[in-house]
């Protein structure tokens, strides 16, 4: 009945987290547009205070957008303000981890073969790696080398990089990338509250007050804002990259994660430039050598199925004996597993039979180590050479 449960909190959260992700991110991608196509208004507009001038049409209608340097002639009766968007993505994101990593501890955040921790201890390191992340973060971005950008950006993507790497020995793989991901959401989540929000608050009330409104606060504002539009394609290849054990569960994870975000944020840069006019296409051209760089580094070295390693063609029998004991706690009609009620993706791996329908997918999850999940099921290195092999067998192979 907990897995039940479970599935269900999973699955809510999980959908309610994008949903609100969506709302978050398309909103940013929409006022960096907004913001870097705005040019030059006609001097009727500049007379009144307006900074940026910009045309659009969508859905039917035309709009004019109109971007004020810092306060407009008159306050409107009603103002748009935009945070919930990011603080439903984090709270949902939170929740969506608990669920999963918290609850489902044993199963997708601790992997024994690298650390066998207690859920309490998991739990803690888990946090205390959010807390500590996010304190270094804000020291830095408050720290006089926010005017740097470049060895500010080094030097928060070396500790990331750094993080990515210390988890990935200490959790299971999933559970290392996405913990990556929810620290830049968190940082991100975190510079709307903690930066952009009460920037604006003080530029309302200024306003509002009468007073000169100081540059300072929006300008900062604007920095953090900029950070958080170089993580959007970082942290979601990393919230993507979940079904991609190829990545997480490479042997250099840490660097293909770190490979794959380098990648992204220039990405990033290139449409950030092209707002402005600016086109740069060879960044896009850099960007696709690299990629294509990066697939061929990673490019899978199976586990070694050599003769010398596996003597025998593997008998059904005993590929069966692996699965039984390795995969059918979770892959049964009725799972022994507690964390399942029904096989996990409606592959039951209990017979023979079941095991020769699913003979490919069975090839490319154990051969990356995907599967056993975790490796819960603490399968070693002998018994996933044998069933790999067995997998490459033609059928009745030993017959
Ligand atoms: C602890 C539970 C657990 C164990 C043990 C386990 N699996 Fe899985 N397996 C899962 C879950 C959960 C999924 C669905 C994962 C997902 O959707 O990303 C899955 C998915 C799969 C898939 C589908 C992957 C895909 O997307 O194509 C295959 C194939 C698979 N498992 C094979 C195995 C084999 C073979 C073993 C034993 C060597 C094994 N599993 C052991 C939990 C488990």
């Amino acid at each position: 009945m907990e897995a039940y449960f479970f599935d269900w909190l999973n699955m809510f959260f999980r959908w309610f987290h994008v949903v609100a992700g969506v709302a978050w991110i398309g909103a940013s991608f929409y006022f960096v547009w907004l913001d870097l196509n705005l040019r030059q208004p006609p001097q009727w507009k500049t007379d009144k205070g307006v900074k940026g001038d910009l045309w659009a049409i969508h859905g039917g209608g035309i709009y004019e957008v109109a971007k004020y340097q810092l306060e407009p002639p008159q306050m409107p009766v009603k103002l748009h303000w935009f945070k919930w968007e990011a603080y439903t993505t984090w709270l949902t994101g939170f929740a969506l981890m608990s669920v999963m990593y918290y609850w489902g501890a044993d199963q997708y955040l601790i992997d024994p073969s690298k650390m066998d921790l207690t859920q309490v201890q998991a739990i803690g390191i888990s946090l205390a790696f959010l807390v500590g992340g996010f304190v270094f973060y804000e020291a830095l971005v408050k720290s006089p080398l926010q005017n740097f950008p470049k060895v500010f950006g080094a030097i928060l993507f070396s500790g990331l990089t750094f993080a990515a790497y210390a988890l990935g020995e200490i959790f299971s793989d999933r559970a290392a990338y996405l913990h990556v991901g929810a620290l830049i959401g968190s940082i991100m989540a975190g510079n709307v509250f903690f930066g952009i929000m009460p920037a604006q608050r003080e530029l309302v009330r200024a306003i509002e007050a009468g007073e000169k409104p100081d540059p300072r606060p929006s300008a900062f504002a604007k920095l953090r804002s900029t950070h958080n539009n170089y993580f959007t394609l970082p942290l979601l290849f990393i919230m993507i990259s979940n079904h991609y054990p190829m990545t997480f569960a490479h042997d250099q994870a840490w660097l293909v994660l770190a490979l794959i975000c380098a990648n992204a944020a220039f990405i990033r840069h290139y449409f950030n430039l092209k707002h402005q006019d600016n086109h740069q296409p060879w960044i896009l051209g850099a960007g696709a050598v690299m990629l294509f760089a990066i697939i061929g580094w990673m490019m899978p070295m199976p586990v070694s199925t050599d003769s010398d390693q596996v003597a025998v063609p593997v008998s059904d029998a005993r590929v069966v004996e692996v699965s039984q004991l390795r995969c059918a706690s979770c892959h049964a009609a009725k799972p022994s597993s507690e964390m399942f009620s029904a096989a996990p993706g409606g592959i039951e791996l209990e017979t023979l039979e079941q095991l020769q329908t699913n003979k490919a997918r069975i090839l490319a999850a154990v051969q990356s180590k995907y599967m056993p999940l975790a490796n819960m099921t603490k399968m070693t290195d002998q018994e996933r050479i044998e069933m790999v092999s067995w997998a490459k067998q033609p059928k009745n192979f030993n017959h």
